[in-house]
C-alpha cells in the first residue's frame, strides 16, 4: 500500500478549513494509502505558546483526528514531539537547505512581516525543514493538505532529490495532494484572507467549538458580495464563492447544483440553509469529541502505539541517512 503522512498544528482552534481542506482527505484516503497523522507540536512552538493551553490543543487535534474518522486500526496517529528522530533529521536537512530558498517561503514572508524579522524565532525560518524531516522520514508518497502548504511539500521534494542525488536514493519524492474542493476556504469577514486559526476575530472562523447557534450567527454576518444572485465567480463574486464552497463541502452537493436552487433565493435565505448544512455536517464530529472526552486514556493509548510504530519507521530512515552522510562510526 502507498503511503500518505499529513500533520496539523495545535495552535487555535480547529475550523472548517481545516477540515474541507486536510482531514476530510486524510478520512477518504484511508481506504487506498497507509496513512501517517501527526500532531506536529514542535511546529507550534515557533511563535509563542502558553504551556498548559499548548497541552490541551495537542490533545485536541489528536482526538479530532479521531473524530473526523481516522481509524487508529488501519492508520498511525501520533504527536510529533514524541518520535526524537524527527527534529534529528531536522539538523541534517537545515544543513542541505539554503538561506535563499528558505527566504522565500511565503508563509514565512507572511508571518515575519506581521512581527518583524529582526524578532520572530530562528523556528520559524526553518519551520519549512522540519515539515520536509516529517514528511520524508516515514517515505510518503503523497501528502494531503491545503492548498497553503503546497510550497512546502514542493521544498521537500526539492530537498530529498538533492540529497538523493549526492548520496543515492534515500528519500522517496513526495507529491502534494490537494483537494479539488476547498483548498483554500476563506475567511468568513474576508473573502480576501485565508480562514486561519490564529486570525484575531473569531467571526472570521468556524470552528468546531461553536455551538449552532454561534455558527447561525456568524453566518448570517458573513461578508457577502454586491447583487444579490447567489453564482459561483470567484473574480467577481468571492464571498459568495466562498460560501458556495463550503455549502457543497458540508452538503456533498454540487456546486453548480445549490447555484441552481439559490440563484434567485436572495442572500438570507442562502445563508440560512448553508448555516444548516454546516451545523449538520460538524454534528457527528462533535459527538464522537464529547464521546472520547468521557473516555480518559483512550486517547492516551492511541497516541502512545502511534508513537510506536512511528518511531519503527522514523529511526530506520535516520540510520540509513546518518550512514550515506557519514556521520558517527558507522555499523560496526
Ligand atoms: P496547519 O496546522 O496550519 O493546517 C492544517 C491543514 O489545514 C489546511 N488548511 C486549510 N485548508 C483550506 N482552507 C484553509 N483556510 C486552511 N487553513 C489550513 C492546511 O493546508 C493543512 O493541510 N505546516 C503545516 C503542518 C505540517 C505538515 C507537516 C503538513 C507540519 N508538518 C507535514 C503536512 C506534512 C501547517 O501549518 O498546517
Amino acid at each position: 500500500m502507498k503511503r500518505a503522512f499529513s500533520g496539523v498544528q495545535p495552535s487555535g482552534n480547529i475550523h472548517i478549513g481545516n477540515y474541507l481542506g486536510a482531514f476530510r482527505q486524510f478520512v477518504q484516503l484511508q481506504d487506498v494509502y497507509e496513512g501517517i497523522y501527526c500532531v506536529v507540536d514542535l511546529h507550534a512552538i515557533t511563535v509563542p505558546q502558553d504551556p498548559g493551553e499548548l497541552r490541551e490543543q495537542i490533545r485536541e487535534v489528536a482526538a479530532f483526528y479521531l473524530a473526523a474518522g481516522i481509524d487508529p486500526s488501519r492508520s498511525t496517529v501520533f504527536v510529533q514531539s514524541d518520535v526524537p528522530a524527527h527534529t534529528e533529521l531536522a539538523w541534517i536537512l537545515n544543513c542541505f537547505a539554503t538561506f535563499g530558498e528558505l527566504s522565500r517561503m511565503t508563509q514565512f514572508k507572511d508571518k515575519s512581516r506581521k512581527g518583524g524579522q529582526e524578532s520572530v524565532s530562528a523556528g520559524l525560518f526553518n519551520y519549512p525543514v522540519l515539515m520536509a524531516a516529517d514528511i520524508l522520514l516515514y517515505q510518503a508518497d503523497v501528502v494531503p493538505v491545503g492548498e497553503d502548504q503546497k510550497q512546502h511539500v514542493e521544498l521537500t521534494r526539492d530537498l530529498a532529490e538533492r540529497i538523493n542525488r549526492r548520496f543515492g536514493p534515500l528519500f522517496r519524492l513526495p507529491e502534494p495532494l490537494i483537494p479539488p474542493l476547498g483548498a483554500r476556504i476563506m475567511a468568513l469577514d474576508n473573502p480576501q484572507a485565508k480562514m486561519s486559526k490564529s486570525a484575531e476575530s473569531p467571526s472570521s472562523y468556524i470552528s468546531f467549538t461553536d455551538s449552532p447557534d454561534v455558527i447561525r450567527r456568524k453566518i448570517a454576518r458573513a461578508v457577502t458580495d454586491s447583487g444579490r444572485e447567489v453564482i459561483y465567480d470567484p473574480e467577481a463574486k468571492p464571498a459568495i464563492a466562498n460560501l458556495l464552497t463550503i455549502f457543497s463541502g458540508f452538503s456533498g452537493r454540487p456546486v453548480h447544483e445549490l447555484e441552481r436552487e439559490y440563484r434567485e433565493t436572495g442572500y438570507a435565505r442562502f445563508k440560512a440553509d448553508l448555516a444548516e448544512a454546516v451545523i449538520a455536517g460538524m454534528e457527528p464530529i462533535q459527538r464522537r469529541l464529547a464521546e472520547m472526552e468521557a473516555e480518559p486514556g483512550y486517547l492516551e493509548q492511541v497516541l502512545r502505539q502511534g508513537a510506536e510504530r512511528a518511531a519503527a519507521i522514523a529511526e530506520s530512515t535516520v540510520r540509513q541517512v546518518k550512514e550515506a552522510v557519514g556521520l558517527g562510526l558507522g555499523r560496526a
